[in-house]
């Protein structure tokens, strides 16, 4: 079963709630919301402040991609706001098992992200620790960009190593360029969640969106 988790930053954020409310009649299973913090990627987007506003106009989960330097200052005020996955990057922090365990220890799901150079054998520190895996298949900071063809590779091997730990639970999930043309050999290479911001909320038609990326 696929999961699809727009991104709403590719939506019109003059009408941010109302496309939330569409989004979810469309048949999104979760909400992704990127976080930018100017440093980590070359973009500022959304802060706790309006999570925790758009909070109370769903029950779907809030998929937080934080995208920031030293994400252990944040993870209180996320999961404050309603986050109920944080994810964070490896790439970001010295010591990322411990805010994971930060992010747990707030009864939020947990999830570790990696860049499109970063080793996937890195992953294998935190496979006891996760319940999502993000693999990034564009440089992060900005929606619209193409999926990085190498990046099936790697959502394979990520697959196989998934399977091959004691925790074959963790999400396996894609964000960066998925449209209807790449989403069936994404899913092929062994993810379960998909995330699409351009291709969703530009497309004219919300729910036939989510269901070609779904595959039906
Ligand atoms: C990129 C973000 C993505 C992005 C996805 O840094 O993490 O979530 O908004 O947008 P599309 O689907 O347009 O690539
Ligand atoms: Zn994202």
């Amino acid at each position: 079963m696929v999961i699809v988790s727009p991104s709403i930053l590719s939506a019109d954020f003059a009408r941010l709630g109302e496309e939330i409310k569409v989004v979810e009649d469309a048949g999104a299973d979760w909400i992704h919301i990127d976080v930018m913090d100017g440093h980590f990627v070359p973009n500022i987007t959304i802060g706790p402040v309006v999570v925790s506003k758009i909070r109370g106009l769903t029950n779907l989960l809030f998929d937080v991609h934080l995208m920031i330097n030293k994400p252990e200052c944040f993870i209180d005020a996320f999961a404050d706001a309603g986050a109920d996955l944080l994810t964070i990057h490896v790439e970001a922090s010295d010591d990322p098992l411990n805010i994971i365990k930060m992010i747990k220890s707030r009864s939020c799901k947990a999830g570790v992200s990696v860049k499109p150079d970063t080793p996937i054998e890195v992953l294998n520190n935190f496979m006891d620790h996760v319940d999502l895996i993000l693999i990034m298949s564009v440089n992060p900071g900005f929606s619209g960009q193409r999926f990085i063809p190498s990046s099936l590779e790697r959502i394979k091997k990520t697959r196989t190593l998934i399977n091959e730990s004691s925790n074959k639970n963790i999400h396996l999930q894609v964000d960066g360029g998925v449209t209807d043309e790449n989403a069936k050999s994404i899913i092929k290479n062994g993810a379960d969640v998909l995330v699409a911001g351009n291709y969703i909320f530009k497309s004219k038609d919300y729910k036939q969106a989510i269901r070609k990326l779904k595959g039906y």
